[in-house]
This record gives structure tokens, C-alpha cells and sequence, in this order.
């Protein structure tokens, strides 16, 4: 048996927008038809850009919520019909975690969460001081959480979920606007806990962080898993496709456009960093990128885009992410 199972999740919310009398509600499809499994000692990732539907497909694993239509099992519990048990079997860590308590230690944080999983005292004890070490907070456990800064708040919460050693662990974007060190330290832990045999389901928009520590990746867009496989297998996808990343300011858009006209030339997007230069990056999928090269650079050129440099790239899950949707990952 799996230790976690999505099958057919789909959610909508109504929504009422502006003044009541003049607007009906209107239907928010969060997510249409979710599946997927994950397994003992496996790192499932869940990789899209912000609105796709990664939070709610969480909340929904949690019990915090609860599906329009399909079901979701933890340990074989069935979130809508057992959701007690199934949130038993459960870790979880959410964005932007309301839970903690700012008027409390984060060792009192964490004495209040092992009464709340019912760990037994002397076992939660030692369990405390040894979460507390693997987060980097055993030099501040004794700070109120009012005084921490945000990271030490991100890594208490991330604490807080690995405490009780659940089977099961959600992770929602637990190293968004958290400082380079303190996700290194996340990224080692949860490779820890993959080893220890937990089932664990990491939300990210980060496609480095997917690649790096998913053994599966399901790549989620406007509600749809739109790919499902080992990072490796998802970027050979894109193989045949080389990548042309190109450096440049003055990026006239309707110069990258024809760009499109080119034969070998599959996919161009660019993205501009800043308006008053245009300065920015093009990307390009081609099937023969030496082939490409000359006509394009020649076609940028004559359209008055400055190049400062071009580099033919190993495709990542953000080309991937391109060749499925036309669109970058990234807002
Ligand atoms: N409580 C809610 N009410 C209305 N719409 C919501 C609510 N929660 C999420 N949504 C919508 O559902 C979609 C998916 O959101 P979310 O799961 O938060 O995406 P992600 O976490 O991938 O950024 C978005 O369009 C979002 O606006
Ligand atoms: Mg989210």
C-alpha cells in the first residue's frame, strides 16, 4: 500500500467579488482531477507557479479542507471519511504558519505540539531537543517566538512538522523567503527523513529545489498535473530540444517574435528584468541549436537587440515546464 494516495482530487470555490448586488458569484476551479501516489522513503514533488493549485491540494491532504469531488487517503485513512485518523499519520507544514505561538519559547512551542500529537513525555523530550538541534534553534530555543526572524519562524514550523514522526509529511513551499542557509539546512533534513522511510510531498516554484530533491515530480498548472515523472525523465522530454539562453538589453518584443519564423527554432520566451533598458533574457528551444545560432543572433542584431552573452543550456524543469505551457514558471 501506498502511504499516501490522491484520487481525483477537484475543487472550486465561490467567490463573491465586488458589490453583491450587482455581481452573481463567481466559480474558482483550484483544481480539476488530481492524482497521484506516493510511496515509503519517497520525496514527491509538487512543482508550479503561484495560483496552480499547490496549497490547496495540500490543505486538502490535511483535512483543512475539503474536496468538491474525489478522495485522498493517508496511511490507507480516507481524508473525507476518516479524517481523524488520517491526520494522526500526518506532519504538516504550511505557508505563512498561524499556529505558533509568539507569546511561547519554541521549545514551548514544541512541549504544546508533542502534548497536542500525544507523544509520550520522556520520548518527546528527547525528540524536542533533538528537532531543535536539526533546525538550528538549540542556541535560541529559549527565545519567545516573537522575537525570532522569519527564518527561525519558517524552521520551527518546519520543526513542528517533523516532531511526531509521521509517516507522512507536507511540506508547502517550506523554503520560499527563507534565507540561503536555513534552506540548505531544510534540503538536508528532508533528504534525511527520505532515507528514514517517510513519505514526503514538497510543494516549490523553485524548479532547482523539485530537481534537486524530488525523486518524482508532478508539474501542476491551472489545477492539472500536466506531467508526472523522475526529474531525469521530465528533462530528457525536452532533449531533443536544445536551449539558447540569451543575455541581452533593448529586448523588442516584436524583434524576439520572429525569431519564431526560424525553421530549427521550437519555443522562445523572454523575460524582461528591467523596463527602462529591456535588459533581460531571452530562451529559446531549438532542434539543432549550432544550426540556429548564426540566423537568430543575425535577426537580433538587425532588430537592435544588444547582446552580452548566449549559452547553449542543458534543458531544467523550467524548459520542461515552456514546452508544456508556452508560458515561464516564474511570474
Ligand atoms: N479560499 C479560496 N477562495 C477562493 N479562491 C481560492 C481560495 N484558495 C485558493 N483559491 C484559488 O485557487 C487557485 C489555486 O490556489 P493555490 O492552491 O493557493 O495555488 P498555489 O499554492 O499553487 O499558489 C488560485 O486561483 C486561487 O486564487
Ligand atoms: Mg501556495
Amino acid at each position: 500500500m501506498e502511504l499516501l494516495e490522491a484520487d481525483s482530487l477537484a475543487k472550486s470555490f465561490t467567490v463573491k467579488e465586488g458589490p453583491v448586488f450587482r455581481k452573481s458569484p463567481k466559480t474558482v476551479i483550484a483544481l480539476r482531477d488530481v492524482s497521484f501516489k506516493v510511496k515509503k522513503g519517497e520525496v514527491f514533488g509538487l512543482l508550479g507557479p503561484n495560483g496552480a493549485g499547490k496549497t490547496t491540494t495540500i490543505k486538502i491532504l490535511c483535512t483543512l479542507i475539503a474536496p468538491t469531488s474525489g478522495d485522498a487517503f493517508v496511511n490507507g485513512h480516507s481524508v473525507t471519511r476518516a479524517p481523524q485518523k488520517a491526520r494522526q499519520d500526518l506532519g504538516v507544514m504550511l505557508t505563512g504558519d498561524r499556529t505558533l505561538y509568539w507569546k511561547l519559547t519554541g521549545r514551548e512551542n514544541l512541549e504544546y505540539f508533542s502534548a497536542l500529537y500525544h507523544m509520550e513525555k520522556e520520548l518527546a523530550k528527547k525528540r524536542i531537543e533533538q528537532v531543535l538541534k536539526l533546525v538550528g534553534l538549540e542556541d535560541r530555543q529559549n527565545t519567545l517566538v516573537e522575537n525570532y526572524s522569519t527564518g527561525m519562524r519558517i524552521r520551527l514550523s518546519f520543526g513542528k512538522a517533523i516532531l511526531h514522526e509521521a509517516p507522512v509529511i507536507l511540506l508547502d513551499e517550506p523554503t520560499m523567503s527563507l534565507d540561503p542557509q536555513s534552506a540548505l539546512l531544510i534540503r538536508e533534513v528532508i533528504q534525511d527523513l527520505r532515507r528514514s522511510g517517510h513519505a514526503i510531498v514538497l510543494t516549490t516554484h523553485y524548479m532547482e529545489e523539485a530537481d534537486q530533491l524530488s525523486d518524482r515530480v508532478a508539474i501542476i498548472d491551472q489545477g492539472k498535473i500536466i506531467a508526472l515523472a523522475p526529474p531525469a525523465a521530465l528533462k530528457e522530454s525536452v532533449m531533443k530540444s536544445e536551449t539558447i539562453d540569451i543575455e541581452a538589453r533593448n529586448i523588442d518584443p516584436q524583434v524576439v517574435e520572429k525569431l519564431r519564423g526560424i525553421d530549427t527554432i521550437t519555443e522562445v520566451t523572454s523575460f524582461v528584468e528591467d523596463a527602462s533598458s529591456m535588459k533581460g533574457m531571452i530562451k529559446i528551444h531549438a532542434t539543432d541549436a549550432k544550426d540556429a545560432i548564426p540566423e537568430l543572433l543575425g535577426v537580433l542584431v538587425k532588430g537592435g537587440v544588444e547582446i552580452s552573452n548566449v549559452k547553449v543550456a542543458e534543458p531544467t524543469l523550467e524548459d520542461v515546464f515552456i514546452s508544456l505551457t508556452g508560458r515561464a514558471l516564474r511570474d
